[in-house]
């Protein structure tokens, strides 16, 4: 028998409808082929295939907003895409070919950076990358890094209210917008980009805007506060018997000199073994493989803080106290960053390991040890062999507490076992009066916890802002909301 391709299932948009989206945007504006839609209809962790449509790359915000004003009147869903690297599914289509993607990739401009101001005022589909050498370029800092960020945009980073290593110091994506511009579920553009420090003018509609994951309107440029860069920077790498010792280490930091404090990572060592066993050319700078690490980075824009000096202070003291079992300072920027690697390329790690399940959980700092400990029990005893990768921001009581299929069950498995296992956690980080959504957001992995978690009063208010501003549901349908 010949083989036969399927037939590609009839689309159920509206017939003329690429035809006027070809004539806002032109042919560089809109990609219809299959292979050329692919990239932006599953997600990074390949968790989600879906099928867009097409996908539509408006160049600037006035043909981005007619493209959104054509869609309004034709009742057709658009799904906003950043760089595409949500780990809930946030930015895919449905499958059933209704949606269209709209990719910010094309509206990349940096429109102004004011050193006297510090602000950065730049396009949504600018990667962070680019976003942080800007400003770098100006001998300033944007104070956000994530492991992502050479293709996440600032676009989806505020959508996502994202928040990462420096969230300790600097506080969330949502702590560093001063303004915004958005392309509304009509077509309306808000033109929000103010500089203010201050301006208390009735409600304040860029938060709004902030983490809402393309669901209230499309963000086309922000304003971002910006921070003198550091002149000075210390990073340590130090193994610890345990997550309380961490958090003691920790402690003794903030007790220190808090304002120096740049990022404090925790690492478990099943995660830190799989970064090595799969980074072949990375090595441990330490005696000996610890079952707990903690990184620290100090840094300061003043130029004689002497940061080595407060890091070698407060290790010594810690290492005399048994809170610190080894420890290393990098001499380098070399060394610094080959220390950061073994933190950053965990998410990495964790894809070429097989599936995994995520939880992205916060609780209060102080309840970070608990976590760990009863979050690992609890899955140990709901799947036998179930392999604990718990790592992140525990300065921010942030710790991604990632599952590992155990090596005897085929991913298949495993995943279908993915909401026993969330919810498993989440029982936990409940008792510990903590979240089940960080800095990942809700995205389509997660709107089933949303009645549990956040019921009554909190989801009424959300679903009455959704209809308000969106009554026809054609942003992002499916996310967030269940
Ligand atoms: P996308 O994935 O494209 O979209 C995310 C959401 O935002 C979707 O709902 C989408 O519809 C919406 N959206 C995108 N652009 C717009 C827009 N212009 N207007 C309106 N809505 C829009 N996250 C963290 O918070 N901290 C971390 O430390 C971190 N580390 C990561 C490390 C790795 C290796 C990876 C792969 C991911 C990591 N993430 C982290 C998750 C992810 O990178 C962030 O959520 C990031 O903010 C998503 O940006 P994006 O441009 O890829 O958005
Ligand atoms: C990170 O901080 O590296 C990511 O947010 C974590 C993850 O992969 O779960
Ligand atoms: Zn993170």
């Amino acid at each position: 028998m010949p083989e036969t391709t399927p037939p590609t299932p009839p689309s159920p948009l509206p017939a003329d409808l690429l035809a006027a989206l070809r004539a806002i945007v032109g042919p560089r504006g809109l990609l219809t082929d299959a292979a050329d839609t692919a990239p932006y209809s599953s997600d990074w962790r390949g968790l989600y295939q879906g099928r867009a449509a097409a996908v539509v790359r408006p160049a600037d915000t006035a043909e981005l907003a007619a493209v959104v004003r054509l869609c309004a009147g034709l009742g057709v869903a658009l799904v906003p895409q950043g760089g595409n690297t949500s780990m809930v599914g946030g930015a895919v289509p449905a499958e059933d070919g209704s949606q269209l993607v709209l990719s910010l990739a094309r509206m990349a401009r940096i429109r102004a950076l004011d050193a006297v101001d510090m602000t950065l005022t730049i396009e949504a589909g600018a990667t962070l990358k680019a976003a942080q050498d800007a400003a770098a370029a100006q001998g300033c800092l944007l104070p956000l890094s994530i492991g992502s960020e050479g293709s996440a945009q600032i676009g989806g980073i505020l959508s996502t209210n994202a928040g990462g290593n420096n969230t300790v110091r600097y506080g969330n994506a949502r702590d560093l917008v001063l303004g915004l511009e958005v392309v509304l579920p009509d077509g309306q553009v808000w033109e929000g980009l103010r500089r203010l420090r201050k301006d208390n003018t009735g409600y304040c509609l860029r938060q709004l805007f902030v983490g809402a994951e393309g669901t209230l309107g499309i963000i086309t440029a922000a304003v971002l506060k910006l921070v003198p860069q550091p002149r000075e920077t210390a990073v340590a790498l130090c193994a610890v018997a345990s997550p309380e010792a961490a958090l003691e280490l920790f402690t003794r930091f903030q007790r220190h000199d808090p304002a120096a404090i740049q990022a404090f990572e925790y690492m478990g060592g099943e995660g830190v073994g799989f970064v090595l066993k799969h980074n072949p050319g990375l090595v441990l700078p330490l005696a000996a493989p610890a079952g707990h690490y903690a990184l620290v980075e100090l840094a300061t824009p003043r130029p004689d803080a002497g940061l080595r000096g407060t890091l070698e202070q407060v290790l010594e003291g810690a290492l005399e106290a048994g809170i610190v079992q080894d420890a290393v300072i990098a001499e380098s920027a070399a060394q610094r960053a080959a220390i950061w690697r073994l933190r950053e390329e965990h998410t990495e790690a964790q894809k070429r390991e097989g599936a995994s399940v995520k939880n992205d959980v916060s609780v209060p700092v102080s309840q970070v040890p608990a976590l760990i400990r009863d979050a690992g029990a609890a899955c140990r005893r709901l799947m036998p062999g179930i392999r604990v990768v718990a790592f992140g921001h525990m300065g921010d009581g942030n710790i991604h507490f990632n599952l590992q299929q155990p090596e005897a069950m085929t991913a298949a498995d495993f995943l279908a076992r993915d909401h026993e296992i969330m919810d498993c956690v989440g029982a936990v980080v409940r008792a510990l009066d903590g979240s089940f959504s960080a800095e990942h957001g809700i995205g389509r992995l997660k709107p089933y916890m949303m009645a549990a978690w956040r019921g009554g009063a909190e989801l009424d208010l959300m679903q009455r802002i959704k209809r308000a501003i969106d009554p026809a549901g054609l942003l992002n349908p499916g996310k967030v909301l269940p």
